[in-house]
């Protein structure tokens, strides 16, 4: 299945300059959507996971399915103020502002393998937000899954000792 076919790109969104890859209509096509999960899951299948970490709000779209497929656990990271008990929080750049994630204290075990899933690589600030944090409760990063990679901005490269799948490239 062509994914790119399906997948909607918005120019000068949410700012001019920036082309938007919007995945709601991949998501909205019942059959597009199973098939980008399970390719996703055969692309990590050789991995060794205990949990996925999906950063809010579009890493809990690829990131919950595939924890589901897996049969291993989700863990949300979520925007400062959204989790209901102890956090550690770190603040971050994005391709367009700045945010802070959070993950609950105990939502990772020392030791444990965490994959972590999300729907776009961009600069890389949000997945490297997310690895920090998994890593500061001692679990194991053991790779990063994504549906899109946009190549232009080297995300990968921010994150050299962890292993960076993605189902599809964009320039
Ligand atoms: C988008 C996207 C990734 C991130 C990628 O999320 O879903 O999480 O940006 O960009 P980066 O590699 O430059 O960090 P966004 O923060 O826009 O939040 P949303 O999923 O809630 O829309």
């Amino acid at each position: 299945m062509d994914f790119k076919e399906i997948i909607r790109v918005i120019p000068d969104f949410p700012q001019a300059g920036i082309s938007f890859k919007d995945i709601t209509t991949l998501l909205m096509d019942g059959g597009a959507y199973h098939q980008a999960i399970d390719a996703l899951r055969e692309r990590v299948a050789h991995l060794q996971i205990d949990l996925i970490a999906g950063p809010e709000a579009r890493g809990f779209v690829i990131g919950a399915p595939l924890a589901y497929a897996l049969g291993v656990g989700f863990i949300p990271i979520r925007k400062s103020g959204k989790l209901p008990y102890e956090t550690i929080e770190v603040g971050y750049d994005l391709e367009y502002g700045k945010d802070r994630l959070a993950m609950h204290t105990d939502a990772v075990r020392p030791g444990q393998n965490v994959l972590i899933a999300d729907d776009l690589l961009a600069t890389g600030g949000t997945i490297s937000t997310a690895v920090n944090l998994v890593r500061q409760l001692g679990g194991n990063v053991v790779g990063a899954a994504f549906l899109i990679e946009l190549e232009e901005l080297n995300g990968r490269a921010k994150l050299p000792d962890v292993e960076i799948i993605s189902l599809l490239s964009y320039d």
